[in-house]
């Protein structure tokens, strides 16, 4: 193993050694112009070659044409490096100099669709005040590229990774927003779509006029005869749309590998093709001014006979080997990984090498878990054994985002608290979906798979937290109790650590949007009831106190403002904590050293006591309340009034 190891080393240096060489005549003209960039260049490759050599070996050495593509792979990097803007540069220096630069505590995540918020991305840059007026460092903006006319999932059909959509803009559009917004200080955010293309991006059509080199880029198959043996182990993703993986082609006499929509074809990514062309579509678009990529999607990209194909070594050792380009090309570049799968696989993507950041899927499901059961212990179980991660990388912690809610807890840490996994997921389900007697929830189901059971949940936070409900049924008192419940589901993801994303709309309390069933390329897909368009009156009332969206404005720029004041909730450090009442979440948190500050969340409609004891532990007495209204009383317990979420430090 070690022998190995160490020949590899000898391997990747020997390459590196006949490669540069190649390069430097390849672009003599640019070196001449350049020499800064070439020297960067070639002192950050040295660097990470070895790794990358590693890894790219490890995929493809048993191709015979492994160097062709090796070498091709070094071109692509030689020539975004130097078509690298010098403001990109720059940042890239500070970045290396302050790597750490996404910890802190005065991080804020936005995410948003670009023409439901704004139209197009000129009226994205015109929202800049309003971010800056919220205190976003991070916007997300969801799939902008070409995509088909009709169904595209969103935009997550991809037709091409170097245009944007026309009606939304231009290249160069996106670039001028880029910096725009850097020059207030907000990273823009992308997806990075690298599990699949739209059937009629170019690689595509090209496979489909029988070119092979572009077949061989996709999984396509003439019978049923790989298609079934694959299929043994495959989970249905999108069952409502077809069963299985693969969709037949009439027009083509062929099987496509599909894993979400028909017209969304996986990459092969077992062909090196497919890796040179994708870094070459990131590096393309990280010189257009993206910070981070999000990357969609990634537990689907490497295949595997005999196994489920989903969260496989190669495909960690695929997004590493991005990775390592990025450190090369763009090293402020960071990676955000969208897995929302099992929580022991989520973490396996996490780490400096691979993605520096991650959603939290679980943390996100078991918010509103706690919120239905009013008990605290599968989340207070997940922050205590499931919460640490790497330290020089970080959760994005949310509420909602544009898909559905699954439930992605492990059964066996459900089982340790006597509760039965999928039971609690019917339940969870019917409650949201509003059949549980006393719900006050009002979601839809998504993709409910008759065959397994298998259900999730859409809605938007506040008609999911009960105000819906309220204002068609119930009274004032209820709506109280609903723009409670969304200060706090937010209120704990500002303090938990890592980066808070807001879905925009929820800062002023959206309801769902029945209208996407009038819309035939969304009537199917439920996820589109939380996705309106934003309501330019409803936003013109946020700083009304007496309206609605005013009251839940006002409870998030109160959590904002808390985050941005207090360095103790920087970094990824938390402590979960007893509270000794089965419906108070209870933590703390502190920062290199600093004041620990205690947090606690009543996730129910009645008042809730801290006992004695966990306040003694805690040494509340000696503290102040610096947020929320929870009592200390005269015997040393703490009383927290209904959905409450009190800070002492
Ligand atoms: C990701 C997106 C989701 C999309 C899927 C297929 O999971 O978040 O919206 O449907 O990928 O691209
Ligand atoms: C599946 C995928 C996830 C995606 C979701 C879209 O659950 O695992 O990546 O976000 O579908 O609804």
């Amino acid at each position: 193993m070690i022998h190995g190891e160490l020949n590899l080393h000898t391997e990747a240096a020997a390459s590196l050694e006949k490669l540069l060489p190649r390069l430097e005549s390849a672009f003599a003209e640019q070196i001449a112009a350049d020499p800064q960039a070439w020297l960067a260049f070639k002192q950050r490759l040295e660097e990470h070659f070895p790794a990358l050599f590693r890894l790219y070996h490890h995929l493809y050495a048993a191709r015979y044409d492994f160097f062709y593509h090796l070498e091709a792979l070094l071109s692509e990097l030689a020539r975004a490096a130097f078509a690298r803007p010098a403001d990109l540069r720059a940042l890239d220096a500070e970045r290396e100099e302050n790597p750490l630069w996404f910890q802190s505590n005065t991080m804020l995540g936005g995410v948003c669709y670009v023409d439901l918020f704004a139209g197009n991305l000129d009226g994205i840059r015109a929202k800049i005040p309003y971010f800056k007026e919220l205190g976003l460092t991070y916007l997300h903006l969801m799939p902008l590229f070409r995509m088909p006319e009709g169904e595209n999932d969103g935009g997550y059909a991809i037709s091409s990774f170097r245009e944007v959509h026309p009606p939304l803009g231009t290249m160069a559009q996106l670039a001028q927003l880029s910096r725009a917004l850097r020059e207030e200080g907000i990273s823009l955010v992308l997806d990075l779509i690298i599990n699949h293309t739209a059937d009629e991006h170019e690689w595509a059509e090209r496979a489909k006029a029988g070119e092979a080199r572009y077949e061989a880029m996709y999984g396509i198959y003439p019978d049923r005869t790989i298609p079934d043996l694959y299929e043994r182990n495959l989970r249905e993703i999108f069952p409502d749309e077809h069963p299985g993986a693969f969709t037949w082609f009439e027009n083509l006499r062929k099987w496509v590998w599909t894993t979400f929509h028909s017209y969304q074809w996986d990459l092969d990514y077992a062909n090196p093709d497919v890796f040179n062309h994708m870094a070459g579509e990131m590096l393309f678009l990280a010189n257009q001014g993206v910070e981070i990529f999000r990357l969609d999607a990634v537990a689907f990209i490497w295949k595997e006979l005999g196994t489920a194909c989903e969260n496989l070594p190669e495909a960690h050792i695929i997004l590493q080997g991005f990775n390592a380009l990025t450190r090369i090309v763009a090293p402020s570049m960071l990676f955000k990984s969208e897995a929302i799968v099992h929580p022991d696989e989520v973490v396996r993507y996490i780490s400096p090498e691979e993605c520096q950041l991650s959603y939290n899927p679980l943390v996100m499901a078991l918010l509103w878990n706690t919120m239905a059961t009013r008990n605290v212990d599968l989340l207070q179980q997940a922050l205590h054994s499931r919460f640490a991660i790497h330290p020089r990388t970080a959760w994005v912690n949310y509420v909602r985002c544009h898909d559905d809610i699954g439930w992605t807890f492990d059964d066996a840490d459900a089982a340790r608290l006597g509760i039965n996994g999928s039971d609690h997921r019917r339940f969870l389900n019917e409650f949201y979906r509003g059949r549980f007697p006393g719900s006050f929830a009002r979601g839809l189901p998504f993709q409910e798979n008759p065959k397994t059971g298998d259900c999730r949940i859409s809605g938007t936070c506040a008609s999911l937290a009960g105000l819906e409900k309220a204002l068609a049924e119930e009274g004032p008192a209820e709506v109280e109790l609903a723009v409670r419940r969304i200060a706090l589901l937010y209120d704990i993801v500002m303090t938990l650590g890592g980066i808070p994303l807001i879905y925009l709309g929820d800062e002023i309390g959206v309801l769902n949007d029945y209208s996407y069933l009038d819309n035939p390329a969304h009537k199917d897909d439920s996820r589109w009831v939380h996705r309106p368009a934003a309501n330019a009156q409803s936003y013109s009332r946020r700083h009304d106190p007496a309206s609605l969206e005013g009251r839940v404005y006002a409870n998030m720029r109160a959590a904002i403002a808390f985050r941005k004041d207090h360095p103790e909730l920087a970094g990824g450090a938390l402590e979960a904590l007893e509270s000794g009442s089965s419906a108070v979440l209870m933590y703390a948190r502190s920062c290199g050293g600093s004041r620990r500050l205690v947090i606690m969340a009543n996730f129910s409609e009645q008042e809730q006591m801290v006992g004695t004891w966990a306040a003694q532990q805690n040494n509340l007495g000696a503290k102040k309340r610096l947020f929320g209204s929870a009592q200390p009383l005269e015997n040393g317990a703490v009383r927290l009034p209904p959905y409450d979420f009190s800070v002492f430090g």
